[in-house]
C-alpha cells in the first residue's frame, strides 16, 4: 500500500507516520506538508534515509503539487490544517483557505487519481459545545461550530461528504477529542503549561479552569484511524472519545508531576467564543473493536517527562514566538 499523509510534520501526522511505518513495514508513505510554523521536520528525524518514506514540501491548496503527490497513491490520510483555536480568533482567513479550499483541492485530485480511500481527520468541535449534563455528541448531532477554526473544519467535513454523495469518492471521516502526547507544539494547553513551568514561568489558565475537554493519547488516535481504514464503512463518520477532565484538574496534575504548587497558576480571561465542554459517544468505533490503550493520568506523567528530556525539540519553537493571550481575549483587530 502507498499512503499520502498530508500535514505529516505536525503533531498528530508525525505520530501517525511513526506508528504506521512501525506496524506496516511493507507500506510506503508520502508526506505532503507546507511546513508552516506548526510543521517540524525534527519530529521525523529518524526517518531520514528510510526507503519507505518520502517528504514533499508543498501546499495542499496548490493543485499542481497535490496532483503530483497523488500519483500511485492508494490511501489518503488528511491531517493538514490550521489547528489552533486561539490563532483562528486572531487570524481567521488562513483557516478558511487551508481547511476548506485545501481540502477541496485534495478531494478533486483524489477523484482524478481514483484512490481507494480518502480518510479525513476532523474534530469534535464541529458539533458546538455542551453543558455539564448534556449527553455526548454522536454522528447525528447537528453541526454547530462556534469558532473560525471549528467552522472551517465543519466546512471541510461537508465537502468530504459531498464528494461521497455526488461522485462516490470512497471516504471516511473521524471527529476526534483533544489529543496529547510527544511532539505536540507548545502552543496547546498541555505542552504550553509543561514548557512554561520548565522555563520557570506561570501558566495562563483561562477563567477558573472550569472548561472541560476529553483527552486521547495521540497513538490511540493513530490506532483508531488504522481501524477505520481497515474495517470502517465508506461514507461513515466515527467519533473518537477520550477521558473527560476539567482544565484545572489537568493543570494540577502537571504541577503535581513537576512538584510545583498552585501559585504557578495565573488566571486569565477566556478566549473569545470559548467552548465550555466537548464529549463524544464513540460507540460506532467501539463496534469496530476500538478500546483506548493509554490511561490519561499515567501517560500524562510520561508526556511531562518527555518534554523534560527533549528541550532541544521545543525550546527553539518557543523562542521569539509572539504570545497571543491579549488578542484572543479581545478578538480580530482588538
Ligand atoms: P498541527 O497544527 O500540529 O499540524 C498541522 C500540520 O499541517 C503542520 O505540519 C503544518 O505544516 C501542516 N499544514 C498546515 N497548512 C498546510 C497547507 N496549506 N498545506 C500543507 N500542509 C499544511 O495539527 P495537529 O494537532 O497535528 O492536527 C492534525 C489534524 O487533526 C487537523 O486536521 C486537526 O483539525 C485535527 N484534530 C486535532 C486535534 C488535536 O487535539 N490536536 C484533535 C482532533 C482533530
Ligand atoms: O477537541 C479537539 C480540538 O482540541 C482540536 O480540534 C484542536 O485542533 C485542538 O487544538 C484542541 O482545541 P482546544 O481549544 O480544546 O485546545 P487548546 O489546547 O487550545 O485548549 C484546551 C483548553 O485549555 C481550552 O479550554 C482552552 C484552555 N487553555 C488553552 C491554552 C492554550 C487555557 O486555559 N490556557 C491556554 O494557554
Amino acid at each position: 500500500m502507498k499512503l499520502l499523509v498530508t500535514g505529516g510534520a505536525g503533531f498528530i501526522g508525525s505520530n501517525f507516520i511513526h506508528y504506521w511505518l512501525k506496524n506496516h513495514p511493507d507500506d510506503k508513505i508520502v508526506n505532503l506538508d507546507k511546513l508552516t510554523y506548526a510543521g517540524h521536520m525534527e519530529s521525523l528525524k529518524n526517518l531520514e534515509g528510510n526507503p519507505n518514506y518520502q517528504f514533499i514540501k508543498g501546499d495542499i491548496c496548490d493543485e499542481e503539487v497535490v496532483k503530483k503527490a497523488m500519483q500511485g497513491i492508494d490511501i489518503i490520510v488528511h491531517f493538514a490544517a490550521e489547528s489552533h483555536v486561539d490563532r483562528s480568533v486572531v487570524d481567521p482567513l488562513i483557516f478558511v483557505k487551508t481547511n476548506v479550499l485545501g481540502t477541496a483541492v485534495l478531494l478533486n485530485a483524489a477523484l482524478g487519481a481514483k484512490v481507494k480511500k480518502f480518510h479525513h481527520v476532523s474534530t469534535d468541535e464541529v458539533y458546538g459545545d455542551l453543558d455539564v449534563n448534556d449527553p455526548p455528541f454522536n454522528p447525528d448531532t447537528p453541526y454547530d461550530p462556534r469558532t473560525p477554526y471549528s467552522a472551517s473544519k465543519a466546512g471541510s467535513d461537508h465537502l468530504v461528504r459531498a464528494y461521497f454523495k455526488t461522485y462516490g469518492l470512497p471516504i471516511t471521516i473521524s471527529n476526534c477529542a483533544n489529543n496529547y502526547g510527544f511532539y505536540q507544539d507548545p502552543e496547546k494547553l498541555i505542552p504550553r503549561f509543561i514548557t512554561n513551568l520548565l522555563d520557570g514561568e506561570k501558566v495562563p489558565l483561562m477563567g477558573k479552569g472550569e472548561n472541560i475537554r476529553e483527552w486521547l493519547h495521540v497513538l490511540d488516535h493513530a490506532r483508531a484511524i488504522e481501524l477505520i481504514l481497515e474495517k470502517g464503512t465508506l461514507g461513515e463518520t466515527y467519533l473518537i472519545q477520550g477521558e473527560e477532565r476539567g482544565n484545572l484538574e489537568v493543570t494540577m496534575k502537571i504541577l503535581d508531576v513537576l512538584g510545583l504548587g498552585e501559585d504557578r497558576i495565573e488566571y486569565v480571561e477566556h478566549r473569545l467564543g470559548h467552548d465550555f465542554r466537548y464529549a463524544n459517544n464513540g460507540s460506532e468505533l467501539e463496534a469496530l473493536g476500538f478500546k483506548r490503550t493509554y490511561n490519561f493520568d499515567e501517560s500524562l506523567e510520561e508526556v511531562v517527562r518527555w518534554y523534560q528530556e527533549n528541550k532541544d525539540w521545543w525550546k527553539p519553537l518557543k523562542k521569539g514566538r509572539p504570545v497571543l493571550d491579549r488578542e484572543v481575549q479581545k478578538g480580530y483587530g482588538g
